[in-house]
């Protein structure tokens, strides 16, 4: 029996079908509203929208739960690989051993960058932002890679420029920051290691691969991989949309992901943290400031669109951080004002009246600082991990029978029509 939900007004009825998803999901369908009404909605910063169906990615924000094509983010954190994650979220299936094998082979095949790229990195300024560099050299790619054969063969190949480019571009331009020989992907590591090794390499040190190291970055990643309608992920969408190349669409994504709200807050938190360290190690006065309305001040790394309970990506990386840091035998200051700072929120009344708690991003910080990464190239390292989420996205927008460029309606408050008043007949 079709469900629908009716709206009155002015005594005309209107009937709007209802959209149940797989897990139970309910939306209203409200896409033939301004051609039937005249009306449109209005949804400031599309928190009760949905733009799309989407058989990627399942959270239940209240539950704390997150799934990838159906399998608990847990459970991909403790037995898959990053690899085999990105398999499954593209192609919406776990891998045989034979298509994994294929897959790390063409991983392989295409691992390597044009060597005139590298003037590209060269040349911007010193103080750029690894985000920045990263959003303009994906964009560039298309121009390296202009032409394919048929669709499906184009897209599966760019998938896989990007998947395998994209780990040695931001390996690439660290180097490059540091003044260091660039060290090439090698193909009898795996993809993590392989990321490590171009990393931090150097012909007076060789890199030492740890396996806690390997294993911290292999859960950042998945943790990492998707988390549907996100704002850069929308931005994927939306600007992948204007069928525009999928380098473009990505380049995008990156962007929108450099903000501080979003993937930028990882920095943002180890910036937090080491101004409460450099103000005498209480973080007090930080939440204070987080609870006072005049003050624009936010609790970094706390807080979620979705998730109004623990971030289930949180507690896996939090006791990461931990079981990272002990083998490893690393005393971080900011992991004990991290903690504190934590337990002291969670029993703050305006935290709990807010449901603030703590978001992937509050300890992944610490994890990438004892990995080594430095703490520009924080976003860089979660762009890294959402690219198989990105490009999951956009195909499956592609592939969308009902899919329509991305459009938005608005309410314009501007004023009426006036004339226009000539320069020396326009008062001061
Ligand atoms: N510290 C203090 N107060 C907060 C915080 C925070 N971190 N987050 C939200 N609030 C408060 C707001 O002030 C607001 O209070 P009010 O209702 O009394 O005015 C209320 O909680 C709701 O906040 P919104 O901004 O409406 O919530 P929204 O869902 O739009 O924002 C966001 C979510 C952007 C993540 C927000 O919680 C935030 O800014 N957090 C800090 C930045 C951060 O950690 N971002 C990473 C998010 S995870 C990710 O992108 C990977």
């Amino acid at each position: 029996m079709e469900d629908f939900v009716t709206l009155n007004y002015n005594g005309t009825e209107i009937k709007l079908p209802v959209v149940t998803g797989s897990e139970g999901e309910k939306a209203i369908d409200i896409s033939r509203l301004r051609a039937d009404t005249g009306f449109i909605t209005m949804d400031p910063g599309y928190v009760n929208t949905g733009s799309c169906m989407s058989s990627i990615t399942f959270m239940d924000g209240e539950n704390g739960i997150l799934r990838y094509r159906g399998i608990p983010v847990e459970q991909l954190a403790e037995k898959s690989t990053y690899k085999e994650t990105a398999y499954l979220l593209i192609n919406g299936r776990l891998p045989t051993r034979d298509e994994l094998t294929e897959f790390s082979i063409n991983l392989n095949d295409n691992s390597l960058v044009h060597t005139d790229l590298k003037a590209f990195f060269q040349n911007f300024p010193r103080q750029s932002h690894p985000m920045g560099i990263l959003s303009s050299m994906v964009n560039a790619l298309r121009s390296f890679y202009p032409t394919y054969g048929p669709l499906e063969e184009e897209i599966n190949m760019t998938m896989t420029r990007l998947l395998a480019k994209v780990r040695t571009m931001a390996a690439m331009s660290y180097k490059i920051s540091r003044g260091h020989e660039l060290v090439l992907p090698r193909p009898d590591m795996t993809y993590c290691e392989n990321f490590l090794n171009m990393m931090f390499d150097t012909p007076v040190k060789p890199y030492e691969i740890k396996k806690e190291v390997v294993n911290a970055l292999r859960v950042f990643w998945i943790l990492h991989a998707d988390h549907e309608q996100n704002c850069s992920t929308s931005s994927v969408r939306m600007v992948g949309s204007a069928r525009v190349n999928l380098y473009a669409a990505i380049s995008a994504g990156i962007a929108a992901l450099w903000g501080p709200l979003h993937g930028g807050a990882n920095q943002a938190v180890i910036e937090m943290l080491t101004d409460i360290q450099n103000d005498g190690g209480s973080y007090q006065s930080a939440i204070e400031r987080a609870r006072d309305k005049n003050d624009s001040f936010r609790l970094m790394g706390f807080g979620h669109r979705v998730y109004k309970t623990y971030d289930p990506r949180a507690k896996i990386m939090k006791k990461m951080c931990d079981e990272l840091l002990d083998s490893l035998n690393i005393d971080d200051p900011l992991l004990d004002i991290a903690r504190g700072l934590e337990e002291t929120a969670l029993q703050d009344p305006y935290f709990i009246d807010h449901n603030l708690y703590p978001n992937v991003d509050f300890y992944s910080g610490i994890v990438l600082r004892a990995i080594g990464i430095p703490t520009n190239m924080f976003t860089v390292m979660f762009a890294l991990g959402r690219l198989p989420g990105w490009i999951a996205q956009w195909k499956e927008s592609v592939d969308d029978p009902r899919w329509k460029i991305s459009r938005p309606r608005q309410v314009y408050t501007g004023e009426q029509e006036y004339d226009y008043i000539p320069l020396h007949a326009r008062n001061a």
